[in-house]
């Protein structure tokens, strides 16, 4: 991997050789793991130029807009492929034949129910708590419950925790919901389809049950596939930081759930709405856009802007086209939330500013309209985020236990507080 060095030189050292290491795509990156030897740190606070690992199984490329699993396109998967078989193909590497796929989605449909154990958790929480307080509390209380998937360093193990986390996540998150409505919770039913069972599970009641509506089941299995993994964002680079020290798959991903939550990552598509709401109409757009833009606001466009995107989001394209499928399935061209987003996304993309900056919609910009126009709870969109998500987490979490770069994560940092000092006795300070 390493083909060429660089030289670092600082005062008072002799010139130190980094080796340089080049992936199969991207830039080169150079090897600064050696620094600290020589009593050197880096500093990078937010990681903006900092790999903390090797992976085999995401690229993006951020300026051309392209985003790759396992080597092939985002756009290319959501047209020909299926929420389940993209979870195959990060799992496993390769696509699965017809015989590997079907068994897959019959072990996803194995390990759907939960322990009867676990519906007793719900009641400990208010009715009004927000379903990802109850994700993050329940998928770390697995860990209680399903004692013979704990063996990190067994990869059956790992394996039949991976199948595990994919199959009750939705059973999990539905049954959050039907808790803060006051409503039985509805087991799920393997005969349908992913995506169908989790409608199921969420809008069925015992007296009167629900027939997913295919157009939505469809979209509803489009936005798990986009969002079933990211390379190393926030909540991922958390559950490797939590596993890296040897923590249970369970409490790993529930500490990516907690990261997720923030407005600044899965929780945008949430914010999305609430702002859209907030503008009300479309002759307030341009007031929020100067908010915005106001250096002193605090303000953000939700739904805009990416870390790494600096082109179009490639998944925000296929949302926006799913986004008016489903609109136009639905008949539900009139919807004012849409007509405002639509408004907002063409404005934004033509002020200077947005441009200068490149600032696109990324993927939570549309992804909240669907979801709001197939009648799920606002506050259900990170949940929704955090399910589909659960199968790249899990699959780096897999990928750094096999490897042999395993190392516990401990960052270091740029000291700034005070220095050593005596300690004055209490009756002695002012
Ligand atoms: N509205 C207005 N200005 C923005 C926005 C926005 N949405 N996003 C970035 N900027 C400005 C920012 O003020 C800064 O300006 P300046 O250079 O003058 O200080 C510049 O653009 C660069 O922003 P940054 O915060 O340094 O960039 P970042 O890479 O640290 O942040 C981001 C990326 C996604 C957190 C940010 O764009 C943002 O807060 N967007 C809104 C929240 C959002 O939609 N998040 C979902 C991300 S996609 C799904 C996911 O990953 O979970």
């Amino acid at each position: 991997m390493a083909n060429d060095s660089a030289e670092l030189r600082f005062p008072g050292k002799d010139p130190i050789s980094l080796p340089i290491l080049e992936g199969t795509l991207g830039p080169q990156v150079i090897d600064v793991s050696d620094l600290a030897r020589h009593d050197l740190f880096t500093f990078d606070p937010g990681f903006q130029s900092t790999a903390a690992c090797s992976s085999k199984i995401t690229f993006i490329d951020g300026d051309k807009g392209i985003l790759l699993h396992r080597g092939y396109p985002i756009a290319t998967l959501a047209e020909r492929s299926d929420y389940l078989e993209v979870c195959y193909l990060l799992l496993n590497g390769e696509l699965p034949n017809k015989v590997q796929k079907d068994d897959f989605v019959s072990n996803i449909r194995h390990h759907t129910m939960l322990h009867e154990q676990l519906s007793s958790f719900f009641n400990g929480f208010p009715r009004n708590s927000h379903p990802m307080a109850i994700l993050c509390g329940v998928v770390g209380a697995l860990s209680a419950f399903y004692h013979d998937s704990l063996e990190i360093k067994n990869p059956a193990h790992r394996e039949l925790a991976a199948l595990r986390l994919i199959a009750k996540m939705p059973t999990i998150a539905a049954m959050a919901y039907k808790y803060s409505l006051g409503q039985p919770f509805v087991y799920p039913k393997n005969s349908l389809n992913y995506a169908e069972n989790f409608l199921h599970m969420m809008f069925s009641l015992p007296a009167e049950p629900d027939t997913p509506n295919p157009v939505i089941a469809a979209a509803m299995d489009k936005i798990f596939l986009l969002h079933a993994d990211h390379e190393q964002n926030a909540s991922t680079s958390t559950v490797r930081l939590a596993g890296s020290s040897g923590a249970n798959p369970f409490a790993c991903i529930s500490a990516g759930i907690a990261a997720l939550w923030g407005p600044a990552h899965g929780g945008a598509n949430e914010a999305v709405i609430n702002m859209l709401t907030e503008i009300g109409d479309v002759s307030r757009i341009s007031q929020y856009i100067a908010r915005a833009k106001d250096k002193n606001d605090s303000f953000r466009l939700m739904g805009f802007g990416h870390r790494v995107y600096k082109n179009f989001d490639p998944r925000a394209k296929v949302m926006r086209q799913t986004c008016h499928e489903v609109m136009e399935a639905l008949q539900i061209h009139d919807n004012p939330l849409f007509k405002l987003a639509l408004k907002l996304e063409e404005i934004a993309l033509q002020d200077p500013y947005f441009i200068e900056k490149k600032l696109y919609p990324n993927v939570d910009f549309y992804s909240g309209i669907i979801l709001k126009a197939i009648g799920i709870p606002t506050n259900m969109f990170t949940v929704i985020f955090a399910m589909a998500r659960t199968v790249g987490w899990i699959t780096h979490w897999n990928e750094m236990l096999g490897s042999p770069e395993l190392k516990i994560g401990r960052p270091r940092q740029l000291y700034t507080g005070t220095l050593e000092r005596a300690f004055v006795p209490l009756e002695q300070r002012n």
